[in-house]
């Protein structure tokens, strides 16, 4: 029987699927869930400076080949969100990585410091949310040097939390801000956070998510996913977290092939349910066992030697 088991970081996962941030919200019970239903490892909805609601309905759109949404970054704020924290790591048996963002740099990492007091083994930093207001609207993944300074301050009071940066797709070189976050210590890359988008009913004439642009996900963005992580496994050093489009275990071993370590699944879970993550784990087994793989390792970045 193949071995799935993986070190992401140092961190041990008993299998590679990892739920991505912003599906399950931020309460412990949700999270739990999604552990009893077979992920490696969870990571909660991004935790901003201060309680949001977020946009104003429909923020979900689901349109075929894939999501739209604008959810709005709704969090209860990084007091609230470290009690929630402190609650997962109570109760949950996997890792449970933390994730943030904020308005500015220097946010980020105050809001980073709160979760970081409550000792996760991993933070994410969402320096990539395409759907913001104004506020919120400039991407620090954008930009290498603004990336390179959210993690080296973060990095000041990350003590054994390893640091995680979640990179966009929309960045016009998303290996140059992965090589700046690499340089400022970051320990892992998530690539990818949704692409930005606009879906319009022509009937009405009108975009149909309130706040007219929302963030593609699911199975439509998967080749820009795996693009991505093949071209940052040639690029940086630290393990990335492919993740976009991962509905199957056929569509993780094509990120594990690229150069994934783990991989993370949000859409997913609205397309097969929450034992996507058995499901997946099974499948992937399942090819490797009929392929000949005992374990991940043998299949990572196997697509660059061809
Ligand atoms: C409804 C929804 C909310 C999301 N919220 C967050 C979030 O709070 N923080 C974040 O880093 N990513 C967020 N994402 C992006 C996902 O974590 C993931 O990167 C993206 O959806 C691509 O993966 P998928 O195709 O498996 O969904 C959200 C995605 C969706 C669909």
């Amino acid at each position: 029987m193949a071995n799935l088991s993986v070190s992401l970081a140092g961190i041990s996962l008993q299998n590679p699927t990892i739920l991505a941030s912003g599906i399950m919200g931020v309460s412990a019970s949700s999270l739990k869930f999604v552990e009893e239903h077979g992920a490696g490892a969870v990571t909660m909805k991004s935790i901003g400076p201060t309680d949001r609601t977020g946009h104003k309905n429909p923020t979900v759109y689901s349109w075929g080949e894939g999501i739209t949404n604008a959810v709005g970054l709704s969090n209860p704020g990084a007091e609230e969100g470290a009690a929630h924290l402190e609650e997962m790591k109570k109760i949950l048996h996997i890792p449970v990585i933390a994730s943030c963002f904020a308005d500015t740099v220097d946010n980020i990492a105050k809001v980073a410091e709160k979760l970081l007091e409550k000792e996760p083994l991993a933070l994410e930093l969402n320096l990539s949310c395409p759907n913001t207001e104004d506020d919120f609207g400039c991407m620090f993944a954008m930009d290498p040097r603004v990336t390179e300074r959210a993690v080296t301050l973060v990095k000041k009071t990350s003590g054994k939390t390893k640091i995680f940066v979640k990179l966009s797709p929309d960045a016009s070189n998303i290996v140059t801000v992965a090589k700046a976050a690499e340089a400022a210590g970051a320990d892992g890359i998530t690539a990818i956070n949704t692409l930005s988008g606009l879906i319009i009913d022509i009937h009405t004439k009108r975009p149909i998510l309130k706040n007219t642009f929302g963030g593609l996900s699911g199975p439509a963005i998967r080749p820009v996913g795996v693009r991505a992580v093949y071209n940052l496994y040639e690029a940086v050093k630290i393990p990335i977290i492919g993740t976009g489009g991962i509905n199957t275990g056929e569509d993780a071993i094509e990120y594990i092939m690229a150069g994934a370590t783990a991989v993370g699944i949000g859409s997913g879970v609205y397309y097969r349910g929450i034992d996507v993550f058995g499901k997946v784990t099974e499948e992937m087994e399942n090819f490797m066992d009929q392929n000949g793989y005992k374990s991940l390792e043998e299949m990572r970045g196997i697509a660059h030697k061809c």
